[in-house]
């Protein structure tokens, strides 16, 4: 199993109230397995992925990614499992504006040590962005703009890409052409892909999809 997450707990305290907003979830995910997580807005999606990242630690419960305990209370040791084995998509892409598009693709891996220079090249292919290399991201689409997000959380060949409504920015044929070719390129390189999404046709998408209701799995 790539992912194993057990009887997890996240809650939140505001103005000195606390708020639980995951109360005991537990799944599993295969490698080269696609999950789609669906739910209200505020159910607790991007809670349940930014723990997964190793982004925040939980209450309690535990996640194991790899072998690796991403719920482990050390800052550091979970940045350094989060470079090594997660690929992040969001919904607002997040490009690096003063750097070129190859160097966007390229810079998380050479983060984590592991630049691979022909795998880049691949991916840009891949992507459909070879004309767009030497652009900044200001320059390109909606559309271009995610598919470089998604040829960099790729690059250092993550075990596991989480993408928050990575498709939630752009118009339906747009979202539609970006989740065919992550699916793609993850399903031919057997990574696991656990994405957020509101879309159930996007979801259907994926290999398994799971709702999230009052802190739990609905279904
Ligand atoms: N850093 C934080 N501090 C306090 N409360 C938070 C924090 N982050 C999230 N919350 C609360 O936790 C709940 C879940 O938020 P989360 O962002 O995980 O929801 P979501 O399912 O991703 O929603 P959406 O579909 O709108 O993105 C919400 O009630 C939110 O207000
Ligand atoms: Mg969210």
């Amino acid at each position: 199993m790539l992912l194993t997450i057990e009887n997890l707990h996240k809650s939140y305290v505001a103005g000195g109230i606390e708020t639980a907003v995951l109360r005991g979830i537990s799944l599993t995910l295969e490698r080269g397995e696609s999950l789609a997580l669906m739910g209200e807005s505020g159910s607790g999606k991007s809670t349940l992925l930014h723990l997964i990242a190793g982004l925040d630690v939980p209450k309690s419960g535990q996640i194991t990614l790899d072998g690796q305990i991403m719920s482990e209370p050390s800052d550091s040791k979970r940045a350094e499992r989060r470079r090594h084995l997660v690929g992040l998509i969001f919904q607002q892409f997040n490009l690096i504006p003063s750097l070129t598009v190859a160097a966007n693709i390229a810079f998380q891996a050479q983060l984590a040590g592991r630049h691979d220079p022909v795998w880049c090249t691949q991916l840009a292919t891949q992507m459909g962005l070879n004309a767009h290399l030497a652009k900044y991201p200001e320059a390109l689409s909606g559309g271009q703009q995610q598919r470089v997000a998604i040829a960099r959380a790729l690059a250092a060949k993550p075990a596991l890409v989480l993408a928050d409504e990575p498709t939630g920015n752009l118009d339906e044929d747009t979202a539609q052409s970006v989740l065919a070719l992550l699916l793609e390129i993850t399903r031919e390189t057997d990574t696991s892909v656990l994405m957020v999404t509101h879309s159930a046709v996007h979801a259907r998408a994926l290999d398994r999809q799971m709702t999230l209701r009052g802190g739990i799995i609905a279904q």
